[in-house]
């Protein structure tokens, strides 16, 4: 008989079907054995009656151990009390593998005997919960922009130069003692691809080096980067704060039940709709003078400096929306930022940061549009030009202005989830003490 898959068996209430997984857990009466029975699409209780099987089946289920691989017929019948919510009668019991004893049980473990044991992790119901998000996030993602004239460009992952400073670049051999770099994003080379398009956005996995043990780092992430040619700062807002309120509604629409079971303040997010407020660094730094002042933050804040974990926290807490943050000093930021016009010592660069404390999510903003600046602050940055000849290029051929942004995959998925840490929002993290499993 064919497989069903246990999100489905509603539609097949009161038919046999075939359901092939895995014991998530089991209990007994003696009578009656309940098996859970999971197989990636849902869990569903199994319910064995001793008089009601022949014996070789109870026995089979006798000897059935947590995670053991099974392939259970039975008839699917609605909860009498619990409208939606299907139990499985079950006919007979196949056997496929005895799992030994498995390390992950009911009760609680520690945090890194978890994260050791990751490739066992993903089977829970919490994990499946937040990758079920960070699914839908991504579909989000890729709806969003493919519905709205972006083409999808992918960038390199070995690239030869630094897009976000140098502190945070992995290096690897190439071939004929060349050093490549991984990417750190693909921004430069959307920029080439949004010349080329208009409109274009590239998604994947990006890496730094990140020395800080924090809970908003990985030292591989997803990134997904739209880049807009003929768009200025306030157009990269508008295009962020439009993304990221598609992108809440989305997962309120399709993953209500992941998020109650995360027990995420589900009001929190219905908040979330454009536009978003928005707060240049000026107004920022007065509000971090005012948190200083009433003691609520420990040390006082720097005009020129750029903002740290608790600033973005104190800042967050005054917003029920993301806030976006924009014209930080250019020493602050990225060599790659046009300046104000009006005030040269200002980037037009945004940060979005998440409300509930959750830190930047996102961050952008316009090009440098000058060939002559562009160089000037290559060479300030102290970076080899020879590496950027073919971006300085996109200044020579058709210069125009341009902007966009970048949002990391899994700060997104941790705020929308309400978790503590980014570590559960990848499969696999990769962080600074860790790349196992
Ligand atoms: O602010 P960042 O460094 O911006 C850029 O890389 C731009 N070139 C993007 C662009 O304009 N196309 O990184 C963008 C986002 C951050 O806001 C954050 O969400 C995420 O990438 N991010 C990280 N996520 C997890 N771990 C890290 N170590 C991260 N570093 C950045
Ligand atoms: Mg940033």
């Amino acid at each position: 008989m064919k497989q069903t898959y246990i999100a489905d068996v509603a539609r097949q209430a009161g038919q046999e079907i075939v359901i092939k997984g895995w014991l998530y857990n089991a209990r007994s009466s003696g009578k009656l054995m309940f098996l859970e029975i999971r197989d990636g699409s849902g869990i569903i209780q199994g319910v064995l009656s001793k008089k009601a099987v022949p014996e070789t089946v109870w026995e089979t289920a006798e000897k059935l151990t947590q995670e053991s691989s099974i392939i259970v017929t039975g008839i699917p019948r609605e909860h009498p009390k619990r409208p939606g919510v299907f139990e499985l009668d079950i006919a007979a019991i196949e056997l496929v593998a005895v799992a030994e004893p498995y390390p992950i049980t009911p009760k609680d473990h520690g945090i890194e005997f978890l994260m050791d044991h990751r490739h066992l992790w993903l089977r829970s119901r919490r994990q499946h919960a937040i990758l079920r998000v960070r699914h839908e996030i991504i579909r989000a993602v890729r709806d969003f922009f493919d519905s709205n004239g972006f083409i999808l460009c992918d960038t390199p992952i070995f690239t030869p130069a630094a897009c976000e400073g140098t502190t945070t670049l992995f290096e690897v051999d190439y071939f004929d003692d060349e050093k490549a770099y991984l990417t750190q994003s693909g921004q430069l080379y959307n920029e080439a691809t949004a010349a080329a398009f208009g409109r274009t956005y590239c998604f994947g996995p990006t890496f730094r080096a990140e020395k800080s043990k924090t809970r908003r780092h990985l030292t591989e992430f997803w990134m997904v980067e739209p880049e807009v040619a003929y768009a200025t700062l306030e157009d990269t807002m508008e295009l962020a704060e439009n993304f990221l309120s598609f992108i809440v509604q989305r997962v309120l629409e399709n993953r209500r039940e992941e998020l109650a079971f995360l027990e995420r303040d589900i009001t929190k997010l219905e908040a979330i709709k454009a536009p978003f407020p928005r707060l240049h660094y000026d107004d920022a730094v007065k509000m971090l003078h005012q948190g200083f002042a009433e003691g609520k933050l420990e040390h006082k804040f720097e005009w020129g400096g750029d903002l740290g974990a608790p600033d973005e926290t104190y800042i967050s807490e005054h917003f029920d929306c993301p806030v976006m943050v924009h014209r930080y000093p250019a020493q602050v930021k990225a060599f790659y930022m046009e300046p104000d016009a009006e005030r040269p010592e200002l980037a037009l660069g945004v940060d979005v940061l998440a409300p509930e404390g959750y830190g930047e999510i996102i961050g952008g903003g316009q090009r440098m549009m000058s060939l002559e600046k562009l160089r000037e602050r290559i060479a300030e940055h102290n970076l080899p030009e020879s590496a950027f000849d073919w971006y300085l290029d996109l200044r020579k051929y058709g210069t125009v202005p341009h902007a966009g942004f970048g949002m990391g995959i899994e700060r997104c998925v941790t705020w929308i989830c309400g978790i503590e840490h980014v570590r559960e929002t990848i499969p696999f993290p990769r962080m600074l003490y860790r790349i196992r499993p």
